[in-house]
Formats: structure tokens, sequence, C-alpha cells
């Protein structure tokens, strides 16, 4: 089983549409049993809300299921608890790494990094801007599962 953990800032924008997104994709291609997929934040500053209210909507608009969230702060433990710790933006990379320390294994990451464009996804909190959120998690996740069902470790 593969484990992965989506990291953002305050775990209620991009980090769990990527996680409800990606457990969805897994799910319509038969491979829900092979992967175990959460999100959290850096940041506590969300701990215990729910998502961001224009996450929902993407969600909603595309017939993405998802469950109750409650917003978590990463801890250095998920290091050992995952496989993949994908961040959305650089600046994310660099909050999990003060987080975790060393990422001796080689498991941070960054989600368009798989893709053939590789970008930062910029925050809908700030940007206000769901929809383009939404399809760069569309294309990052799609990349993603490619890269790993396609033999890569
Ligand atoms: P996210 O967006 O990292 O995509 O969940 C944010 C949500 C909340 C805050 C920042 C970013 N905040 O500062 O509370």
């Amino acid at each position: 089983m593969k484990k992965i953990l989506f990291v953002c800032l305050g775990n209620i924008c991009r980090s769990p549409m990527a996680e409800y997104i990606f457990k969805d994709l897994v799910k319509e291609e038969g491979l829900k049993e092979k992967y175990k997929i959460d999100s959290a934040g850096t940041s506590s500053e969300e701990s215990g809300n729910d998502m961001h209210y224009g996450t929902k909507e993407k969600l909603d608009e595309n017939h993405i299921p998802y469950g109750k969230h409650r917003a978590r702060k990463m801890t250095k433990e998920d290091y050992n608890n995952y496989d993949y710790i994908i961040g959305m933006e650089y600046s994310n990379i660099r909050n999990i790494l003060r987080i975790v320390g060393q990422d001796d294994e080689n498991k941070v990451h960054r989600l368009l990094d798989y893709t053939e464009n590789p970008r930062d996804i910029a925050d809908p909190w700030y940007t206000g801007n769901f929809e383009i959120t939404y399809q760069d998690i569309i294309e990052g996740c799609n990349a993603f599962l490619r890269y790993l069902e396609s033999g890569n470790k």
C-alpha cells in the first residue's frame, strides 16, 4: 500500500481538495485498496475547521464525494507514517522541511513537479480563484497517479 499525505498551509483549501480528488481518481480506476490518502497543513491556524466553502463548491460541482473534514497540522510522525508528502507550492515544501527536519528518504515533493509544466499551485485563500486551483490539482493528481502506477517508486 502506498501512503500519501497532501499538504498545504491551512488544510482547508488546496490539500483537502487534492485528497478528495485523488481518492475519487483511485476509486474510479479500481485502485482504492492500494492507497491510503490524507491531508494536513503546515500551520495550526485552521486546526479543527471544515473545508473552505470554495473548495466544497468545486468538489460538489464536479460530483467528487467528500466526508467531514477537520483541518490538522502535520507532525513529524507523519513523515514516518507516509511514503509521499506532497506540497502544493514551494513555500509548503520549506515549511514541511521545518517540521520534519531532513528529507532523508526523499518523500517530500511538489504536486505539479509530476506534470510537464512544473509550478506552484496558487493559494485560493488569497486569490479567491478556486477554479484555477481545481484545474491545477486535477492536472497534478492525474500526473502523480500515472507516475505511481507506471512502476516508478
Ligand atoms: P490552504 O489555504 O493552505 O490552501 O488551505 C489557506 C487557508 C487558510 C490560511 C492560509 C491559507 N490562513 O492563513 O488561515
